[in-house]
């Protein structure tokens, strides 16, 4: 195991009915002007928004509305947002949403505390933001986990980039999780967000630190149950059951725990976020759409154990053979993603023919970096898995 640094400061309040503690949390934890960011209206044709903004009013906290947050958002938005959180005196941002108010929201708390650093700069790593303003969270789809990640995701359409940026000022103050307000969610969204999750943990499971016993265990027994609730949810996103496990899982799954000792991989975010980036794909699907193609080019990195223990722990393989039961895993695992009615390959994506060449040319950054740790991908093989998942299924 590898040593690790793990801070956790976010107060999650879970369970139906949550909803009802968002006033008091943002009283809590120092908001009296709140900046409200939300997406583009899901939250106010089911209601939840009106039922905030009416109980912040019944706490005496005042509050400006900031919708418009596009899946992938953009950079432009979240810097009309720092504007707006400026302007207004915002004291805390409070995101109603998913990833993709959750991200813009963190990006306007980093803007606002640094009023004449641009946050792109932030975001590559041209700057250090040294202060945030605390952010609250009402999700509404499990899928990002950025309810209590450390990451925040943004777009810049100009020049088709998305990057993330981690750091600790990113973890919100709270987080109200309510499984009920995800019932109202399309079943493709349910299915981006379960494949999502899954990812989330797939990223970091596969990893070349092999003694790490607590953390993998911890990870296959997420996977386990994000499958079995995963299916559930998919077919009927009211099951309130189902998608308990289902959001806590969003959560565990990205706020660091299922990884922790080990190295970080996230080669197929990687691969996903220049999709992303280039053709305006649902996160879920980006990752969704290469990680068969992935898997089958790093899997022999250790020999095929890795796959092999993954295939018997969380799929239940019983073949000796490491090869055999890693190839078998990851049959099943693409099964899966197909059962969920997600695309497992950039012709399933439905954007046209896809330039592998400029993916990998956005991917490795204009091959200036590899990405991976289980196997390290290059320009070369990063263009290599591009190019194995643009086949024809
Ligand atoms: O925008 P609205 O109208 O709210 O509609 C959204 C959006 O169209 C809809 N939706 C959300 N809750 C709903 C609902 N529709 C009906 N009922 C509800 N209850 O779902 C759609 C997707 O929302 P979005 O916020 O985009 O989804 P998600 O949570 O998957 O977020 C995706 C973004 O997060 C980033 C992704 O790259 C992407 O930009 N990620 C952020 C991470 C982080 N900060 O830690 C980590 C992830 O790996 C990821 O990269
Ligand atoms: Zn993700």
């Amino acid at each position: 195991m590898n040593s690790f640094q793990f801070y956790l400061k976010t107060e999650v309040v879970f369970g139906a009915g949550a909803l009802a503690q968002t006033a008091a949390l943002t009283k809590k934890h120092g908001g009296s002007k709140v900046l409200v960011v939300y997406g583009g209206g899901s939250c106010k044709r089911s209601g939840v928004l009106d039922t905030v903004t009416q109980a912040l009013q019944e706490q005496g906290i005042a509050y400006r509305l900031f919708g418009g947050a596009r899946p992938n958002p953009r950079l432009d938005h979240a810097r009309k947002g720092v504007k707006e959180a400026l302007d207004f005196g915002a004291d805390l941002i409070l995101a109603i949403g998913g990833g993709s108010s959750i991200d813009t929201a963190k990006a306007i708390a980093v803007g606002a505390a640094a009023p004449d650093t641009d946050i792109w700069l932030f975001w590559l790593r041209k700057a250090v933001p040294q202060k945030s303003l605390p952010v609250g969270v009402v999700l509404t789809i499990p899928a990002a986990g950025s309810e209590t990640s450390d990451s925040a995701v943004l777009t810049d359409e100009q020049t088709m980039t998305k990057r993330g940026l981690s750091t600790d000022l990113n973890r919100p103050a709270f987080a109200v999780l309510d499984p009920t307000l995800a019932a109202t969610l399309p079943n493709y969204q349910v299915s981006c967000g379960v494949t999502d999750i899954l990812m989330h943990t797939l990223d970091r499971y596969f990893n070349p630190v092999s003694d790490n016993e607590i953390s993998d265990a911890m990870a296959e027994a997420l996977l386990r149950v994000v499958l079995k609730n995963g299916t559930k949810v998919c077919a009927d996103p009211a099951d309130t059951h189902a998608m308990s496990e289902i959001m806590w899982c969003g959560s565990l799954s990205h706020n660091g725990l299922t990884g922790l000792g080990g190295q970080k991989d996230f080669a197929v975010h990687q691969l996903g976020h220049a999709l992303s980036a280039r053709y305006d794909v649902a996160h879920g699907a980006s990752l969704s759409a290469v990680w068969g193609a992935w898997a089958l080019a790093v899997a022999d990195a250790d020999g095929y154990a890795r796959f092999a223990r993954f295939g018997r722990n969380v799929w239940g393989i019983a073949e000796p053979d490491d090869k055999t039961a890693a190839l078998k895993a990851i049959d099943r695992q693409v099964a899966y993603f197909e059962s969920l009615q997600m695309p497992t390959s950039l012709p399933q994506l439905q954007v046209g023919s896809v330039d592998v060449q400029e993916l990998a040319e956005l991917c490795s950054y204009g091959k200036t970096r590899s990405i991976g740790s289980f196997k390290v991908l290059d320009h070369e093989k990063i263009l290599a898995v591009y190019a194995a998942a643009n086949q024809e299924k």
